[in-house]
């Protein structure tokens, strides 16, 4: 792993924006969404996480969250998490936009940061859309219901084919079109918005690493290229930084 010319940008940054994907959890045991690990019964993701699937069969979509929840209330933060966590501190300026809704980022101490996904811990009424923490595991029902008004609720995650939370885009937007270093780790790059959001920032000059094992759609936007997981590539980095 050739850091040198990173080294040098992360320590002269003075924003700096990382946007993260499944792959950076992988090594904390949570398969990603389109690898080897990405079926549940035979369903894709993309079969799940729609309104209509839920309208559809708002049982099995839930029972898909529950068993999605299990995997990452078990799940421990990994190393990749915590240097993240570390940067934030090191970092005059700093946003951490993720598209998981695993938690671990928070379990690992990231405090700046936008989970535009949502998060698999909290469910939404379909009626009021009152937010609200789903109770553990084992308490909670297999169709959850509204604390205010008893109607069905949903997972507060943003699905396929709806709109982002109101202003959430825009938020990291304006933190990070001012960026002058972004990171980009363990993403497949398959959703535009949060891709736009990192290509935006390298179109303004931002300084661009990509993490990933594999190459991604961003791959060839970027100015370095780390092929290697997000652990290992992380822990060299923090290293190296102190
Ligand atoms: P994907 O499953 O599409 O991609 C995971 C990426 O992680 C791939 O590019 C892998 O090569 C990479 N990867 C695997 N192991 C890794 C490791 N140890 N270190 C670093 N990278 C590794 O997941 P996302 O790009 O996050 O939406 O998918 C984006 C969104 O699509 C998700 O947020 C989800 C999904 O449908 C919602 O849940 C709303
Ligand atoms: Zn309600």
């Amino acid at each position: 792993m050739n850091l040198t010319a990173a080294l040098s940008k992360i320590k002269d940054a003075g924003r700096v924006a990382v946007l993260t994907g499944a792959g950076i959890s992988a090594e904390s045991g949570v398969p990603t969404f389109r690898g080897t690990g990405g079926y549940w019964k035979n369903y894709k993701a993309e079969e799940l996480a729609t309104p209509e699937a839920f309208q559809a069969n708002p049982e099995l979509v839930w029972e898909w969250y529950s068993m999605r929840r299990e995997i990452c209330g078990k799940a421990e933060p990994n190393a990749g998490h915590k240097v993240i966590a570390e940067l934030e501190s090191y970092c005059k300026e700093f946003l951490l936009i993720t598209q998981n809704v695993d938690g671990l980022h928070r379990r690992a101490g990231s405090k700046r940061m936008k989970e535009i996904h949502g998060c698999i811990d909290e469910a939404r009424c379909t009626f009021c859309n009152q937010v609200f923490s789903l109770p553990p595991l084992d308490r909670t029902p297999k169709l959850p219901t509204c604390p205010d008004c008893g109607s069905l609720a949903r997972p507060h995650i943003v699905w396929f084919g709806e709109s982002y939370f109101p202003g959430m885009l825009e938020d990291c937007h304006e933190f990070t079109k001012f960026a002058d270093l972004i990171f980009i780790v363990g993403t497949s790059g398959m959703i535009s918005a949060p891709m736009n959001i990192a290509l935006a920032a390298i179109r303004r000059g931002a300084y661009s690493i990509e993490i990933n094992p594999e190459r991604s759609t961003i791959t060839p936007n970027v100015s370095l290229y780390i092929q290697e997981s997000a652990g290992k590539a992380l822990t060299e980095i923090w290293k190296h930084l102190n």
